[in-house]
């Protein structure tokens, strides 16, 4: 059995929804269901009686003791954070709230739970804390990529609040003893993307015949990997990883902003041939720079690749295609995500531009 924190956001549900697939372990999600959480993501799990989702937050150490002492996890699997720079620039207090605090109650509740687990029982378990490249901070043109030796160096609000949760992961490994391992991902992309990200935001603009707004000069870098990918390789760690370790995950597929917007442009001209919006390129409007803009993220992905086999299997053109085509046929899912607070943060970033 895992509680999963956050499984009801982006990777979260991702994850859930492949590890229910190859009955991996029966799973309690625990989510706040804020903006970013939608019980939608995990609707192909209502009937399965190996699942329950729990409505509450992971600073809740009460609620968090009494699910641990019900259910007996193995593994705790802790996605949920606040996760979007843009929103970290506007409104740091959630973020610290919820990665920094958040994680630290949560954290408590595990090791009062741990410590009272049978020898045997403690030695087994496992504590997984879901982290960003973004604690690198930003990478020049020839740097080689992040390893896990990189010195931490955040850049925004959101990237600090996460490298301050990883800080504290490590430190209940070295003090107490908790079995806790971290993982560092790459941007990912894929089904259940909150559209304010940047590959969903671009494609349901586009669709819409809207302007895509490319910020800066658009030749920031990122190193793109399909959610499903990211997912697997969490399986791979929680199942065989070294307790106490970090381990780099990324799609080792690096490309600017505007190779990735033009990408998605012309997978979109090549499906609606007859759209009046062809070429959608014509769409990419450059606005103005978001705050502190890292330039570069990269990862180095050897230490998982030669301790645990993983690579991942998605090419960048087949995983984006997939994603298209993903949004096309879940326009339901659109909808609901596209609520009066989406069209709000709409107007707030991008209204003035
Ligand atoms: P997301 O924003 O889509 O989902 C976050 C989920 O956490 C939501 O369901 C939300 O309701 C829930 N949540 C937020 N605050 C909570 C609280 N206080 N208590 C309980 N639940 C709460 O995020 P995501 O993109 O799925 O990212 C998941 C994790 O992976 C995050 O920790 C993020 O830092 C990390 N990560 C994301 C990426 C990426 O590209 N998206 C890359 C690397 C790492
Ligand atoms: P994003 O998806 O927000 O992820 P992150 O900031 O965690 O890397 O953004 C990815 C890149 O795309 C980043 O360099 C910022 C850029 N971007 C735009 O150019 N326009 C947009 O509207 C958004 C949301 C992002």
């Amino acid at each position: 059995m895992w509680l999963v924190t956050g499984g009801a956001g982006f990777i979260g549900a991702n994850f859930v929804l492949a590890a229910r697939a190859r009955n991996a372990a029966r799973i309690v999600t625990l989510d706040r269901l804020t903006y970013a959480g939608n019980l939608k993501n995990l609707e192909a799990l209502a009937d399965d009686p190996q699942h329950l989702f729990v409505l509450g937050d992971i600073a809740d150490r009460d609620l968090v003791g009494r699910l641990l002492r019900e259910h007996q996890p193995r593994a705790v699997v802790h996605f949920a954070a606040e996760s979007h720079v843009d929103r970290s620039i506007h409104g740091p207090h959630p973020f610290m709230e919820t990665n920094v605090m958040g994680t630290f109650h949560l954290l408590e509740a595990v090791r009062q739970h741990w410590q009272g687990l049978s020898a045997s029982e403690r030695v087994e378990f496992r504590f997984l804390h879901i982290s960003t490249d973004e604690v690198y901070g930003s990478l020049g043109p020839k740097d080689p990529p992040f390893c896990e030796t990189t010195p931490y160096a955040p850049n925004s609000p959101y990237a600090a609040s996460k490298a301050a949760s990883d800080h504290l992961v490590r430190a209940y490994h070295h003090t107490y003893g908790l079995p806790a391992l971290v993982t560092n991902c790459s941007n990912n992309y894929g089904p259940f993307q909150f559209p304010e990200k940047l590959i969903p935001l671009m494609i349901l603009k586009a669709l819409k015949g809207e302007s895509l707004p490319v910020y800066g000069d658009g030749l920031n870098v990122r190193d793109w990997l399909y959610v499903a990918d990211h997912c697997e390789a969490l399986g791979q760690v929680l199942a065989q990883g070294r307790v106490g370790q970090t381990y780099n995950i990324g799609g080792s597929n690096e490309k600017t902003n505007l190779e990735v917007v033009h990408t998605l442009c012309a997978i979109l001209d090549e499906l609606f041939p007859d759209s009046p919006h062809r070429p959608h390129a014509r769409l990419i409007t450059y606005v103005k720079d978001r705050l502190g803009h890292d330039r570069r993220y990269a990862m180095n992905i050897e230490k998982i690749s030669r301790e645990l086999g993983w690579r991942p299997r998605e090419s960048f053109e087949s995983g984006l295609a997939k994603t298209v085509r993903w949004y096309l046929e879940n326009p339901a899912w659109v909808e609901s995500v596209q609520s009066g607070e989406y069209r709000e943060w709409l107007e707030l970033h991008y209204g003035s531009n």
